[in-house]
């Protein structure tokens, strides 16, 4: 494994492996990384030759009073883990080398980045899709990957890549979850004993909409107030809603189609976010289309 902390000689190991006919995976990552992070990169090395991992904590995707300056890492650690799970380069850039005197130009993705995490992060997704466009143009991978437990952001990404025709696959992974069942997430470092014991009510309710949905609920209200009531032990819920997996937009009434319900919120000082996808069948679908 190699570390490089400049786009020139990023390019130039890409270069190389592209002359050499290989498929190239990039694995996305702000650090401190979890099994989670490492779940994506083992996909890559499962699938592709050269598995690139970006460590790379980008401001233009926190907003004025959030965590950046404090946000946890640990590059030794890092770089261990991912030597462990097959990854061949990581790319540590500086801010400089991302984002140099003059930079100006952004990209602006559309209605997907508002509702949900863009309402109460303004901004937060124009940062996510220009770092992750700058990334695939210095990386240029077949295939990038991509955690469902940032489900807004995986569609927001999937999108741009459409609209801005840029040609890789985006891969989508199921969340990983730590063995009571909250989501794996760097930010999880920032909880205290007793708020981690009570983290575990986001994924409680989830898992009551979740279990509900499987045993045939399918009003978008009554899974809410299943979802709701052990989320009461948070100190504040930004939401809580069941949207279109596709368009983001509410679902209210009956499920018809595949939707995710998703929360954000606080536990003590520490935001955070998870959502489960609930797919009807194809026999459900067939039979609300009667
Ligand atoms: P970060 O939060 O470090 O996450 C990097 C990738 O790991 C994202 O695709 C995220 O969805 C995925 N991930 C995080 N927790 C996960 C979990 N429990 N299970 C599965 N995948 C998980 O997301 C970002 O960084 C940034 O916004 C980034 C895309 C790197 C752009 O700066």
């Amino acid at each position: 494994m190699e570390t490089v902390t400049t786009v020139a000689a990023l390019r130039q190991r890409i270069t190389a492996a592209r002359k050499a006919g290989k498929r190239i995976g990039l694995v996305p990552t702000m650090g401190f990384l979890h099994d989670g992070h490492l779940t994506l990169v083992r996909e890559s090395v499962a699938a592709c030759d050269v598995t690139v991992v970006s460590i790379f904590v980008n401001p233009t995707q926190f907003g004025e009073n959030e965590d950046l300056s404090s946000y946890p890492r640990d590059t030794e650690r890092d770089l261990t883990l991912c030597e462990s799970a097959g990854a061949d380069l990581i790319f540590m850039p500086p801010v400089s080398e991302v984002y140099p005197e003059g930079f100006q130009t952004y990209v602006e993705p559309g209605p997907l980045a508002e509702p949900l995490c863009g309402t109460f992060r303004p901004g937060h997704f124009r940062g996510v899709a220009t770092v992750v466009a700058k990334l695939f143009n210095m990386v240029q991978p077949d295939r990038a990957y991509f955690g469902r437990k940032d489900f807004q952001q995986t569609v927001v990404v999937r999108r741009m890549v459409r609209d801005l025709d840029m040609p890789v696959d985006v891969v989508a992974i199921d969340t990983v979850r730590e063995q009571d069942g909250v989501a794996m997430s760097s930010r999880n470092a920032y909880l205290g004993e007793e708020e981690r014991a009570r983290a575990r009510c986001i994924f409680q309710g989830l898992f009551a909409a979740q279990w509900a949905f499987d045993n045939g609920e399918r009003q978008s209200g009554r899974l809410v107030d299943l979802a709701r009531e052990p989320m009461s032990a948070m100190d504040s819920l930004q939401y809580l809603e069941i949207v279109d997996a596709e368009t983001l937009q509410s679902v209210n009434g009956t499920i018809d189609r595949p939707v995710a319900i998703c929360v954000a919120g606080y536990i003590g000082k520490t935001r955070l976010i998870d959502n489960v996808v609930l797919a009807p069948s194809e026999a459900d679908l067939v039979q609300s289309a009667a």
